[in-house]
Protein backbone atom coordinates (compact mmCIF):
# COMPACT_ATOMS: atom_id res chain seq x y z
CA UNK A 1 0.00 0.00 0.00
CA UNK A 2 1.48 3.55 -0.69
CA UNK A 3 0.25 6.16 2.03
CA UNK A 4 -1.65 9.20 1.23
CA UNK A 5 0.43 11.94 0.14
CA UNK A 6 2.17 13.90 3.19
CA UNK A 7 0.98 17.36 4.17
CA UNK A 8 4.17 18.63 3.05
CA UNK A 9 3.62 17.45 -0.61
CA UNK A 10 0.08 18.27 -1.03
CA UNK A 11 1.44 21.94 0.52
CA UNK A 12 3.94 21.65 -2.23
CA UNK A 13 1.03 21.07 -5.38
CA UNK A 14 -0.80 23.87 -4.13
CA UNK A 15 3.07 26.23 -4.13
CA UNK A 16 3.51 25.05 -7.65
CA UNK A 17 -0.37 25.68 -8.42
CA UNK A 18 0.26 29.57 -6.78
CA UNK A 19 3.72 29.96 -8.39
CA UNK A 20 2.25 29.52 -11.84
CA UNK A 21 -0.88 31.60 -11.36
CA UNK A 22 -0.73 35.09 -13.40
CA UNK A 23 -4.35 36.07 -11.30
CA UNK A 24 -7.13 34.41 -13.50
CA UNK A 25 -5.27 31.75 -15.50
CA UNK A 26 -2.53 29.65 -14.71
CA UNK A 27 0.52 28.77 -16.64
CA UNK A 28 1.00 24.42 -17.78
CA UNK A 29 5.00 25.45 -16.68
CA UNK A 30 6.47 29.22 -16.62
CA UNK A 31 8.88 28.30 -18.72
CA UNK A 32 7.91 25.61 -21.60
CA UNK A 33 3.94 26.94 -22.00
CA UNK A 34 4.08 30.55 -20.74
CA UNK A 35 0.44 30.95 -21.94
CA UNK A 36 -2.59 29.52 -21.31
CA UNK A 37 -3.27 26.29 -22.82
CA UNK A 38 -7.24 24.84 -22.69
CA UNK A 39 -7.22 21.49 -21.45
CA UNK A 40 -4.11 22.37 -18.65
CA UNK A 41 -6.54 24.97 -17.18
CA UNK A 42 -9.57 22.32 -17.17
CA UNK A 43 -7.27 20.17 -15.29
CA UNK A 44 -5.76 22.89 -12.86
CA UNK A 45 -9.06 23.71 -11.90
CA UNK A 46 -9.41 20.71 -10.51
CA UNK A 47 -6.49 21.35 -8.23
CA UNK A 48 -7.85 25.22 -7.44
CA UNK A 49 -11.05 23.39 -6.38
CA UNK A 50 -8.92 21.52 -3.84
CA UNK A 51 -7.87 24.74 -2.06
CA UNK A 52 -9.70 28.16 -3.86
CA UNK A 53 -13.53 27.21 -5.51
CA UNK A 54 -13.61 30.49 -6.28
CA UNK A 55 -10.22 30.57 -8.53
CA UNK A 56 -11.58 27.42 -9.79
CA UNK A 57 -14.36 28.80 -11.44
CA UNK A 58 -12.17 31.73 -12.33
CA UNK A 59 -9.48 29.25 -14.16
CA UNK A 60 -12.41 28.33 -16.74
CA UNK A 61 -14.22 31.27 -16.88
CA UNK A 62 -10.91 33.21 -18.17
CA UNK A 63 -10.55 30.09 -20.77
CA UNK A 64 -14.15 30.32 -21.99
CA UNK A 65 -13.71 34.32 -22.37
CA UNK A 66 -11.63 33.29 -25.36
CA UNK A 67 -14.13 30.85 -27.23
CA UNK A 68 -14.65 31.60 -30.77
CA UNK A 69 -18.10 32.72 -31.95
CA UNK A 70 -18.63 29.74 -34.08
CA UNK A 71 -17.83 27.60 -30.66
CA UNK A 72 -14.54 26.95 -30.86
CA UNK A 73 -12.44 26.74 -27.48
CA UNK A 74 -8.79 27.59 -28.95
CA UNK A 75 -6.33 25.62 -27.43
CA UNK A 76 -3.80 28.46 -26.55
CA UNK A 77 -4.77 31.82 -24.98
CA UNK A 78 -2.27 34.37 -25.07
CA UNK A 79 -2.37 36.59 -22.38
CA UNK A 80 -0.52 39.39 -22.23
CA UNK A 81 3.28 39.32 -23.63
CA UNK A 82 4.65 36.57 -21.06
CA UNK A 83 7.38 34.29 -22.19
CA UNK A 84 8.77 33.28 -25.21
CA UNK A 85 7.22 30.56 -27.26
CA UNK A 86 6.48 29.50 -30.89
CA UNK A 87 4.64 29.29 -32.24
CA UNK A 88 3.37 32.68 -30.62
CA UNK A 89 0.56 35.03 -32.16
CA UNK A 90 2.68 36.49 -34.62
CA UNK A 91 2.50 32.70 -36.39
CA UNK A 92 -1.03 32.02 -35.97
CA UNK A 93 -2.84 35.40 -36.75
CA UNK A 94 -6.14 34.65 -35.70
CA UNK A 95 -7.00 38.40 -35.47
CA UNK A 96 -8.43 37.26 -31.58
CA UNK A 97 -8.16 39.24 -28.70
CA UNK A 98 -6.97 38.73 -26.43
CA UNK A 99 -5.01 36.60 -29.26
CA UNK A 100 -5.37 32.68 -29.51
CA UNK A 101 -4.35 29.34 -31.21
CA UNK A 102 -6.62 28.58 -34.23
CA UNK A 103 -7.07 24.92 -32.98
CA UNK A 104 -8.46 23.47 -30.27
CA UNK A 105 -7.45 20.47 -27.45
CA UNK A 106 -9.23 17.68 -25.80
CA UNK A 107 -12.55 18.80 -24.37
CA UNK A 108 -12.16 17.69 -21.08
CA UNK A 109 -13.60 21.08 -19.22
CA UNK A 110 -17.31 19.89 -18.87
CA UNK A 111 -16.11 16.86 -16.93
CA UNK A 112 -13.84 19.32 -14.86
CA UNK A 113 -17.05 21.29 -14.36
CA UNK A 114 -19.40 18.86 -13.01
CA UNK A 115 -16.06 17.20 -10.46
CA UNK A 116 -16.45 20.97 -9.24
CA UNK A 117 -19.69 21.44 -8.89
CA UNK A 118 -20.35 18.06 -7.50
CA UNK A 119 -17.58 18.73 -4.81
CA UNK A 120 -18.54 22.48 -4.20
CA UNK A 121 -18.69 23.52 -0.54
CA UNK A 122 -19.79 27.28 -1.87
CA UNK A 123 -23.04 26.03 -3.72
CA UNK A 124 -23.96 30.01 -4.47
CA UNK A 125 -20.93 30.33 -6.20
CA UNK A 126 -20.92 26.86 -8.03
CA UNK A 127 -24.66 27.33 -9.16
CA UNK A 128 -23.87 31.03 -10.81
CA UNK A 129 -20.61 29.64 -11.99
CA UNK A 130 -22.29 26.23 -13.59
CA UNK A 131 -25.64 28.29 -15.25
CA UNK A 132 -22.90 31.30 -17.00
CA UNK A 133 -20.66 28.17 -18.08
CA UNK A 134 -23.24 25.81 -19.90
CA UNK A 135 -24.33 27.37 -22.99
CA UNK A 136 -20.47 27.91 -23.62
CA UNK A 137 -19.89 24.34 -23.07
CA UNK A 138 -22.73 23.05 -25.13
CA UNK A 139 -21.43 25.74 -27.53
CA UNK A 140 -18.14 23.75 -27.97
CA UNK A 141 -19.49 20.35 -28.04
CA UNK A 142 -21.77 21.41 -30.67
CA UNK A 143 -18.82 22.71 -32.57
CA UNK A 144 -17.15 19.39 -32.75
CA UNK A 145 -19.99 17.77 -33.29
CA UNK A 146 -21.22 19.82 -36.25
CA UNK A 147 -17.95 20.69 -37.70
CA UNK A 148 -15.69 17.89 -36.81
CA UNK A 149 -17.92 14.94 -38.10
CA UNK A 150 -18.16 15.62 -41.87
CA UNK A 151 -18.99 12.11 -43.44
CA UNK A 152 -21.37 12.08 -40.03
CA UNK A 153 -19.99 8.96 -38.61
CA UNK A 154 -20.45 9.83 -35.26
CA UNK A 155 -16.79 10.41 -34.51
CA UNK A 156 -15.14 13.64 -34.45
CA UNK A 157 -11.97 14.25 -36.13
CA UNK A 158 -8.69 16.58 -35.46
CA UNK A 159 -6.96 18.54 -38.14
CA UNK A 160 -3.64 18.77 -36.09
CA UNK A 161 -2.12 16.02 -33.59
CA UNK A 162 -1.73 19.42 -31.52
CA UNK A 163 -5.65 19.14 -30.90
CA UNK A 164 -5.26 15.43 -29.60
CA UNK A 165 -3.03 16.83 -26.71
CA UNK A 166 -0.77 13.88 -27.25
CA UNK A 167 1.42 15.37 -30.43
CA UNK A 168 3.93 12.90 -30.59
CA UNK A 169 1.99 9.82 -30.49
CA UNK A 170 2.54 6.99 -32.62
CA UNK A 171 -1.42 7.40 -33.46
CA UNK A 172 -0.06 10.36 -35.45
CA UNK A 173 3.09 8.84 -37.42
CA UNK A 174 1.28 7.10 -40.64
CA UNK A 175 -1.36 10.44 -41.30
CA UNK A 176 1.31 12.99 -40.55
CA UNK A 177 4.14 11.53 -42.69
CA UNK A 178 1.57 12.64 -45.75
CA UNK A 179 1.65 16.38 -44.84
CA UNK A 180 3.77 17.56 -47.48
CA UNK A 181 6.51 20.10 -45.78
CA UNK A 182 8.16 21.96 -48.64
CA UNK A 183 9.10 25.59 -48.92
CA UNK A 184 8.41 26.20 -44.81
CA UNK A 185 10.28 29.27 -43.65
CA UNK A 186 12.85 28.83 -41.36
CA UNK A 187 12.00 28.46 -37.73
CA UNK A 188 13.31 28.55 -34.24
CA UNK A 189 12.10 26.19 -31.84
CA UNK A 190 12.03 27.46 -27.92
CA UNK A 191 11.07 23.93 -26.76
CA UNK A 192 14.49 22.96 -26.53
CA UNK A 193 15.62 25.51 -24.63
CA UNK A 194 13.79 24.02 -21.40
CA UNK A 195 13.72 20.39 -22.56
CA UNK A 196 16.69 18.10 -23.95
CA UNK A 197 15.57 17.12 -27.58
CA UNK A 198 15.50 13.54 -27.16
CA UNK A 199 12.66 14.22 -24.50
CA UNK A 200 10.58 15.98 -27.60
CA UNK A 201 8.83 15.73 -30.77
CA UNK A 202 11.51 15.92 -34.13
CA UNK A 203 12.33 17.78 -36.15
CA UNK A 204 10.44 16.52 -39.09
CA UNK A 205 7.05 16.46 -36.93
CA UNK A 206 7.44 20.04 -36.25
CA UNK A 207 7.93 20.93 -39.72
CA UNK A 208 4.96 18.95 -40.28
CA UNK A 209 3.08 21.04 -37.00
CA UNK A 210 3.92 23.83 -38.50
CA UNK A 211 3.69 23.46 -42.42
CA UNK A 212 -0.56 22.25 -41.03
CA UNK A 213 -0.57 25.39 -39.34
CA UNK A 214 0.05 27.30 -42.59
CA UNK A 215 -2.72 25.35 -44.31
CA UNK A 216 -5.02 26.65 -41.96
CA UNK A 217 -4.11 30.07 -41.75
CA UNK A 218 -4.11 30.11 -46.00
CA UNK A 219 -7.47 29.13 -45.14
CA UNK A 220 -8.46 32.40 -42.98
CA UNK A 221 -9.12 29.84 -40.13
CA UNK A 222 -12.43 29.24 -41.14
CA UNK A 223 -13.90 25.77 -39.60
CA UNK A 224 -15.14 24.35 -42.77
CA UNK A 225 -12.68 25.19 -44.94
CA UNK A 226 -9.58 23.75 -42.73
CA UNK A 227 -11.75 21.10 -42.47
CA UNK A 228 -11.65 20.46 -46.31
CA UNK A 229 -8.20 21.49 -47.07
CA UNK A 230 -5.82 19.71 -44.02
CA UNK A 231 -3.70 16.85 -45.39
CA UNK A 232 -4.37 15.62 -41.77
CA UNK A 233 -7.67 14.13 -40.75
CA UNK A 234 -7.83 11.91 -37.89
CA UNK A 235 -10.54 10.56 -35.31
CA UNK A 236 -8.28 10.95 -32.65
CA UNK A 237 -8.81 7.83 -29.93
CA UNK A 238 -8.42 9.88 -27.33
CA UNK A 239 -10.66 12.81 -27.96
CA UNK A 240 -13.21 10.57 -29.10
CA UNK A 241 -13.69 9.29 -25.46
CA UNK A 242 -12.81 12.34 -23.53
CA UNK A 243 -16.10 14.14 -25.52
CA UNK A 244 -18.13 10.96 -24.97
CA UNK A 245 -17.35 11.43 -21.39
CA UNK A 246 -17.69 15.37 -21.74
CA UNK A 247 -21.01 15.02 -23.00
CA UNK A 248 -22.44 12.60 -20.43
CA UNK A 249 -20.69 14.75 -17.82
CA UNK A 250 -22.46 18.10 -19.44
CA UNK A 251 -25.79 16.34 -19.87
CA UNK A 252 -26.07 15.43 -15.92
CA UNK A 253 -25.36 19.43 -15.96
CA UNK A 254 -27.77 20.40 -18.47
CA UNK A 255 -30.80 18.35 -16.78
CA UNK A 256 -29.87 19.51 -13.35
CA UNK A 257 -30.37 22.97 -14.62
CA UNK A 258 -33.67 22.17 -16.66
CA UNK A 259 -31.80 22.84 -20.36
CA UNK A 260 -34.34 20.84 -21.96
CA UNK A 261 -32.99 21.35 -25.67
CA UNK A 262 -29.46 20.72 -24.68
CA UNK A 263 -30.69 17.53 -22.80
CA UNK A 264 -32.18 16.37 -26.00
CA UNK A 265 -28.75 17.32 -28.45
CA UNK A 266 -26.58 15.53 -25.99
CA UNK A 267 -28.71 12.43 -25.92
CA UNK A 268 -28.36 12.28 -29.22
CA UNK A 269 -24.65 12.88 -29.45
CA UNK A 270 -24.23 10.47 -26.76
CA UNK A 271 -25.74 7.29 -28.96
CA UNK A 272 -24.43 8.29 -32.27
CA UNK A 273 -20.67 9.10 -30.40
CA UNK A 274 -20.95 5.46 -28.86
CA UNK A 275 -22.23 3.57 -32.06
CA UNK A 276 -19.78 5.93 -33.78
CA UNK A 277 -16.46 4.37 -31.74
CA UNK A 278 -18.10 1.09 -32.27
CA UNK A 279 -17.87 1.15 -35.97
CA UNK A 280 -15.04 3.54 -36.78
CA UNK A 281 -12.19 2.98 -34.15
CA UNK A 282 -12.95 -0.45 -32.04
CA UNK A 283 -11.13 -3.07 -33.36
CA UNK A 284 -13.64 -6.16 -33.59
CA UNK A 285 -11.03 -8.94 -33.08
CA UNK A 286 -9.35 -7.69 -29.67
CA UNK A 287 -11.28 -5.36 -28.66
CA UNK A 288 -8.82 -2.13 -28.78
CA UNK A 289 -9.84 1.32 -29.98
CA UNK A 290 -6.73 2.54 -32.62
CA UNK A 291 -7.44 6.05 -34.36
CA UNK A 292 -9.10 6.42 -37.85
CA UNK A 293 -7.21 8.09 -40.81
CA UNK A 294 -10.06 10.16 -42.65
CA UNK A 295 -7.75 11.11 -45.37
CA UNK A 296 -7.35 7.35 -46.57
CA UNK A 297 -10.81 6.13 -44.84
CA UNK A 298 -9.02 3.28 -42.88
CA UNK A 299 -8.33 2.56 -39.17
CA UNK A 300 -4.90 2.76 -38.19
CA UNK A 301 -2.60 0.06 -36.30
CA UNK A 302 -1.29 2.30 -33.52
CA UNK A 303 -1.91 0.93 -29.96
CA UNK A 304 -1.23 4.02 -27.57
CA UNK A 305 -2.70 4.08 -23.79
CA UNK A 306 -5.73 6.54 -25.20
CA UNK A 307 -7.89 3.49 -25.81
CA UNK A 308 -7.69 2.82 -21.67
CA UNK A 309 -9.97 6.16 -21.62
CA UNK A 310 -12.84 4.50 -23.03
CA UNK A 311 -13.05 3.64 -19.02
CA UNK A 312 -13.08 7.38 -18.09
CA UNK A 313 -15.61 7.26 -20.93
CA UNK A 314 -17.57 4.54 -19.76
CA UNK A 315 -17.30 1.90 -22.35
CA UNK A 316 -14.26 0.27 -20.81
CA UNK A 317 -14.78 -3.84 -20.56
CA UNK A 318 -12.75 -6.72 -19.56
CA UNK A 319 -11.02 -7.27 -22.61
CA UNK A 320 -9.53 -4.11 -22.09
CA UNK A 321 -8.90 -4.60 -18.17
CA UNK A 322 -6.55 -7.61 -19.22
CA UNK A 323 -4.83 -5.77 -21.73
CA UNK A 324 -4.31 -2.82 -19.22
CA UNK A 325 -2.71 -5.49 -17.26
CA UNK A 326 -0.29 -6.36 -19.23
CA UNK A 327 0.86 -3.31 -20.45
CA UNK A 328 0.85 -2.32 -16.54
CA UNK A 329 3.18 -5.87 -16.13
CA UNK A 330 5.58 -4.85 -18.58
CA UNK A 331 7.10 -1.80 -16.68
CA UNK A 332 7.44 -0.94 -13.15
CA UNK A 333 5.67 2.52 -13.15
CA UNK A 334 2.22 2.40 -14.60
CA UNK A 335 0.73 3.52 -17.39
CA UNK A 336 3.33 4.05 -19.89
CA UNK A 337 1.85 5.88 -23.06
CA UNK A 338 2.69 2.96 -25.53
CA UNK A 339 3.10 -0.59 -24.64
CA UNK A 340 6.69 -1.36 -23.47
CA UNK A 341 6.63 -4.29 -26.49
CA UNK A 342 5.25 -1.67 -28.94
CA UNK A 343 8.19 -0.90 -31.23
CA UNK A 344 7.12 2.51 -31.55
CA UNK A 345 8.03 2.33 -27.63
CA UNK A 346 10.53 5.12 -26.78
CA UNK A 347 9.97 5.65 -23.00
CA UNK A 348 11.51 9.32 -22.78
CA UNK A 349 10.15 11.53 -25.27
CA UNK A 350 7.04 12.56 -24.61
CA UNK A 351 3.29 10.66 -26.26
CA UNK A 352 5.85 7.71 -27.14
CA UNK A 353 6.52 6.28 -23.53
CA UNK A 354 6.64 8.34 -20.40
CA UNK A 355 3.90 8.11 -17.87
CA UNK A 356 1.33 10.81 -18.01
CA UNK A 357 -0.18 12.06 -14.05
CA UNK A 358 -3.39 13.17 -16.34
CA UNK A 359 -4.38 10.16 -17.76
CA UNK A 360 -3.68 8.28 -14.93
CA UNK A 361 -6.25 10.63 -13.23
CA UNK A 362 -8.95 9.51 -16.22
CA UNK A 363 -8.01 6.19 -16.54
CA UNK A 364 -8.20 5.59 -12.79
CA UNK A 365 -11.32 7.31 -12.57
CA UNK A 366 -12.92 5.44 -15.45
CA UNK A 367 -11.51 2.32 -13.45
CA UNK A 368 -12.97 2.72 -10.09
CA UNK A 369 -16.27 3.54 -11.72
CA UNK A 370 -16.36 0.58 -13.81
CA UNK A 371 -15.26 -1.87 -10.58
CA UNK A 372 -11.97 -2.36 -10.56
CA UNK A 373 -10.16 -0.42 -7.56
CA UNK A 374 -7.62 -2.50 -7.60
CA UNK A 375 -6.67 -1.34 -10.91
CA UNK A 376 -7.62 1.86 -10.20
CA UNK A 377 -5.46 2.24 -6.93
CA UNK A 378 -2.52 0.77 -8.60
CA UNK A 379 -2.60 4.04 -10.96
CA UNK A 380 -3.12 6.61 -8.44
CA UNK A 381 -0.41 4.54 -6.47
CA UNK A 382 2.05 5.10 -9.08
CA UNK A 383 1.46 9.07 -9.99
CA UNK A 384 1.89 9.79 -6.54
CA UNK A 385 5.21 7.23 -5.91
CA UNK A 386 6.28 8.78 -9.18
CA UNK A 387 5.86 12.60 -7.79
CA UNK A 388 7.45 12.18 -4.88
CA UNK A 389 10.47 10.54 -6.28
CA UNK A 390 10.82 13.11 -9.29
CA UNK A 391 8.65 16.17 -8.08
CA UNK A 392 5.89 17.72 -10.37
CA UNK A 393 7.24 16.72 -13.79
CA UNK A 394 5.64 17.22 -16.82
CA UNK A 395 5.94 13.18 -17.48
CA UNK A 396 7.72 10.27 -16.26
CA UNK A 397 9.98 7.33 -17.01
CA UNK A 398 8.32 4.39 -16.85
CA UNK A 399 11.31 2.08 -15.73
CA UNK A 400 13.50 3.99 -13.77
CA UNK A 401 10.91 6.80 -12.70
CA UNK A 402 13.24 9.71 -13.55
CA UNK A 403 10.75 13.12 -14.05
CA UNK A 404 11.11 14.70 -17.47
CA UNK A 405 10.45 17.14 -19.36
CA UNK A 406 8.77 20.81 -18.19
CA UNK A 407 9.32 21.53 -14.17
CA UNK A 408 7.11 22.32 -11.50
CA UNK A 409 3.80 21.06 -13.40
CA UNK A 410 0.29 22.58 -12.62
CA UNK A 411 -1.59 19.53 -13.73
CA UNK A 412 0.49 17.18 -12.25
CA UNK A 413 0.16 19.18 -8.98
CA UNK A 414 -3.85 19.27 -9.58
CA UNK A 415 -4.39 16.03 -10.14
CA UNK A 416 -2.42 14.69 -7.06
CA UNK A 417 -4.82 17.77 -5.36
CA UNK A 418 -8.06 17.09 -7.10
CA UNK A 419 -7.51 13.34 -6.20
CA UNK A 420 -6.60 13.76 -2.44
CA UNK A 421 -9.67 15.94 -2.10
CA UNK A 422 -11.82 13.08 -3.60
C1 LIG B 1 3.75 22.37 -27.52
O1 LIG B 1 4.13 23.52 -27.70
O2 LIG B 1 4.48 21.39 -27.48
C2 LIG B 1 2.33 22.13 -27.24
O3 LIG B 1 2.07 20.80 -26.97
C3 LIG B 1 1.50 22.61 -28.37
O4 LIG B 1 0.28 22.86 -27.82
Amino acid sequence: MTPAPSPQLLRAAEAVLRGNDRGGYTLPSADLYPFQWNWDSAFIALGWAACDESRAWRELETLFAAQWPDGMVPHIVFHGRAGRYFPGPEVWRTEREPPTSGITQPPVAASCVRWIFERARDRTLAEAAVKRLLPKLFAWHRWFHRLRDPERLGVVHIVHPWESGMDNSPAFDAPLAAVPVEDLEPYERRDLEHVPPEQRPTRLEYDRYLALLRVFRDCGWRAREVVRQSPFLVADVGVNMILHRADRDLLALAREFGAREMVAALEEWMATGRQGMERCLRDPETGFYHPRDARRGLRLAASTHAAFLAFWAGIGDDLLARRLERWLAATRFGLSSVAADDPAFDPDRYWRGPVWAITNFMIAQGLEEYGRSDLARRLRADTRVLIQRSGFREYFHPQDGRGLGGRAFSWTAAVLLAEQAG
